[in-house]
């Protein structure tokens, strides 16, 4: 599928089904530039869950990776809700099956269980709070300090987060392909090639590389981040599909992507990518692949999302 070429004007087809189907697109910082720029609306995973709880399409397509099309069905279960490519999922989510993670909570009874959203519905389900990179230290303050807390899937965001709101939480032992391939030699020496470049970064990235940005946080705080600092140049440590949003409302200023460790794309999301034009339109076309989670998942995945919702 990923060489899939289509004689006909995909952008232009896109618009016309999205008329015929009364459809919304939504998309991550994450998906190529084409499909951020044909989205109806471009975000983070919390403004994305927000858009598909206050949408009145009767269809969302869901430029991004699996588990956030499933809180967009869990928010919509009446709604159909497209995937361009079903095999489009997240390393952290892979990282916590359901099993394991019940039995993690079965061995620690009394503590809150705090999930960041890139996992699974069945994760979801089992979880007393989702929460993104956004509002996650939002989140933990509202726990009272006695309550133990557990943390997961991702141990980067975990140990950024015990650092920021000072609360040992006990972490699952997930965490992100992308994020952790960036090379921290590579960004020392581009910072020596450009001192004047802030080294920005996702708090999905390894403590010893968050240790050198000068702002860390969630997709959407990094974009608002260089639109108010005053730097001209920044080196970004995250997935480079946000660049083409930050040239769009920064043009005046410069950004580099963080660099891999090796020499691959390795820094790409390879989930993120496998959305392409032609399966957006072909899952337009095909009103398939959709979302199908049973009303069990989708009853007891709504309510840590809706708590999530409510304290953010
Ligand atoms: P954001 O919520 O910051 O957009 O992060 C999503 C993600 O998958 C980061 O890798
Ligand atoms: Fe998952 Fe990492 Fe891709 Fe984000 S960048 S969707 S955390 S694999």
């Amino acid at each position: 599928m990923n060489d899939l070429q289509l004689d006909i004007d995909i952008e232009g087809e896109i618009k016309l089904l999205k008329k015929d189907l009364n459809a919304v697109i939504l998309a991550h910082y994450y998906q190529e530039s084409e499909i951020q720029d044909l989205a109806d609306f471009v975000g983070d995973s919390l403004e994305l869950a927000r858009k598909a709880r206050s949408t009145d399409a009767d269809v969302i397509v869901f430029a991004g990776v699996h588990f956030m099309a499933e809180t967009a069905k869990i928010l919509n279960p009446d709604k159909l809700v497209l995937l361009p490519d079903l095999d489009a999922g997240c390393s952290l989510a892979d990282s916590c099956p359901a099993p394991l993670f019940k039995a993690f909570r079965e061995r620690h009874p009394d503590h809150v269980a705090i999930t960041y959203i890139n996992c699974t519905a069945e994760v979801k389900a089992l979880s007393d709070i989702i929460c993104t990179s956004s509002n996650a230290e939002k989140i933990i303050n509202q726990i009272p300090e006695d309550k133990p807390v557990l943390f997961s899937p991702d141990r980067n965001l975990g140990k950024y987060l015990m650092k920021k709101t000072g609360r040992k939480m006990l972490l699952w032992d997930g965490s992100c392909i992308v994020h952790e391939t960036f090379s921290e030699r590579k960004i020392i020496d581009l910072k020596v090639q450009y001192p004047d470049a802030k080294i920005i970064a996702h708090p999905e990235c390894e403590d010893a590389l968050l240790s050198h940005a000068e702002f860390v946080g969630s997709t959407s705080k990094l974009l608002s981040f260089i639109l108010s600092d005053n730097s001209s140049r920044y080196i970004v440590a995250t997935e480079p599909g946000i660049i083409h949003q930050m040239e769009k409302i920064a043009p005046q200023k410069a950004f580099i992507a963080a660099p891999p460790d090796k020499n691959c794309n390795c820094n790409e999301c390879p989930f993120m990518r496998l959305n392409t034009m032609e399966k957006l339109y072909l899952c337009m076309r095909d009103r398939k692949p959709e979302i199908i989670l049973s009303e069990d998942i989708i009853k007891r995945a709504l309510r840590p999302i809706e708590r999530m919702l409510e304290m953010s």
